[in-house]
């Protein structure tokens, strides 16, 4: 019998139906059956043979999905009702015992559930493959200056390991909020019925224990209108896509002819169709772009659970489609960043030659003024003025003589010498001795820090 009168309308069947994408939930939905059948006979619900049926039935089904022999039916709304009909087909009316004391709204919050935790735990894992390898290309070019831009301006030069390990902390954050969503995710749904409990001595602990949850969900109502693990996930993903699209970026203007600071592996680069010399960062470009994909799942499913009474709706159905192309674009994205990352080749004398711009010490000889005891605002101006002097008539600021450098300041001419020996790079580069600079005393004791952290427990 059915409520119905009426069939469903083709057109309600296609927007209602989850079964095209939800389908990827079937290893989840197949191991919280097996659970909540040998829970329900561990509590007498059902018989023990009726358990065993059930559970060689789920066997059945499993092979079917997993050699991708199982046929789906137009009739599958979801992948929880399209496993439930074959297992029934497969082992008879026992099959219909499976959804006693279930709801498909705990069902598919616990699926969720179980699938968002492993994903998480295999982005944590990604992101530390990333962090490895920064950590190595860091290590390897601790010493190689480089020049450290603001508004894409030369600005101060450092060493290009330092550079690299500014990546490193950001990820070491994404770690951190990886396993935040994994963590989050660890709690069981399962057992909260259709909203309010069932109406069965159930022992959701055993669930639990089975299915290797390390909590179970306190409140039946929070647990099937809870969605925050997903939006704790694509957090961690958006931030880490946003910060893959800056590495990105670099990578894209470093390996232009017009910086020529690197060069990307051939194994992450393509070719033209039309100019044969062409080598093309693609990989580095779709690191850029594919950011704001996964930001907008974030906004995405904000906007779904905005406002949504409890407890379960429909509208939680589009949790899924984000939060699936959240998992695989962040993956993809991962292990394209580490790719490169430790395939890239960077070029020692270019990178040395750009940070050689002697414009870039004048912050320095404004701090030696200061040294002097001059103001910082007055010695900025000195030196604005001496870089304008030099600009003007096309010079370095070493060209610049003795009279004019006292023209500027008595002082400047005074300490000549000093003057002198602070344009020469290496200065520029030492002199950055505060914590977290990048002197290369302090990139040394940044890189073993880092190699701590690596090793040690994820956290922010
Ligand atoms: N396909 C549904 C979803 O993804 C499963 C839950 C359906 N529950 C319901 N009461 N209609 O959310």
């Amino acid at each position: 019998m059915s409520r119905f009168r009426e069939p469903q309308h083709p057109d309600f069947q296609r927007l209602n139906a989850s079964i095209s994408f939800d389908r990827r939930l079937w290893p989840y939905d197949v191991a919280q059956s097996r659970a909540h059948a040998r829970m329900l006979a561990e509590r007498g619900i059902i018989a023990s043979e009726d358990r065993d049926a059930m559970l060689k039935g789920l066997d059945a089904v499993e092979r079917e999905l997993t050699e991708d022999r199982f046929e789906f039916e137009p009739g599958d709304e979801d992948i929880h009702m399209a496993i439930e009909r074959r297992l029934t087909e497969i082992a008879g009316p026992v099959g219909g015992k499976l959804h006693t004391a279930r709801s498909r709204n705990d069902q598919v919050v616990t699926d969720l559930a179980m699938y968002t935790r492993e994903r998480a735990e295999a982005a944590r894992v990604a992101v530390e493959a990333l962090m490895a390898a920064l950590l190595e290309r860091a290590r390897e070019h601790s010493d190689w200056a480089m020049p450290g831009y603001t508004h894409l301006q030369r600005a101060q030069p450092v060493y290009l390991g330092h550079h690299l390990l500014a990546y490193f902390w950001m990820l070491a954050r994404d770690r951190a909020r990886f396993e935040f969503a994994r963590r989050e995710a660890d709690r069981l749904p399962l057992g909260a019925g259709a909203l309010a409990g069932v109406s069965f001595e159930t022992d959701r602990r055993f669930v639990a224990r089975e299915l290797g949850f390390a909590e179970v969900v306190p409140n039946s109502i929070d647990a099937v209108s809870n969605r925050d693990f997903v939006l704790d996930y694509l957090n961690a993903a958006a931030t880490c896509a946003t910060h893959l699209s800056r590495l990105g970026a670099e990578l894209v203007l470093w390996c232009s002819s017009e910086f020529s600071f690197c060069e990307l592996p051939d194994e992450w680069s393509s070719g033209s169709s039309i100019m044969p010399q062409k080598k093309n960062p693609d990989a580095a470009e779709l690191l850029r772009a594919k950011a704001p994909r996964v930001v907008s799942h974030l906004a995405a499913l904000h906007g779904v659970m905005h406002a949504l009474p409890l407890t379960y709706n429909k509208d939680l159905q589009e949790d899924k489609e984000h939060l699936f192309d959240a998992i695989d674009t962040i993956e993809l994205a991962l292990a394209a960043a580490t790719g490169m990352i430790a395939g890239v080749s960077f070029d020692r004398e270019r990178m040395s030659e750009a940070a050689a711009d002697e414009l870039t010490a004048a912050t320095d000889v404004a701090d030696m003024l200061v040294g002097l005891g001059v103001p910082f605002r007055e010695a900025h101006g000195v030196v604005a003025g001496l870089v304008r002097t030099a600009v003007d008539s096309e010079r370095p600021l070493s060209g610049l003589t003795t009279d004019e450098l006292r023209a500027h300041s008595p002082l400047l001419a005074e300490h000549e010498g000093r003057f002198r020996e602070l344009l020469t790079q290496e200065s520029w580069l030492e002199s950055k001795v505060s914590e977290g600079g990048t002197s290369l005393a302090r990139v040394r004791a940044q890189l073993e820090l880092a190699r701590a952290t690596l090793d040690g427990p994820p956290r922010s």
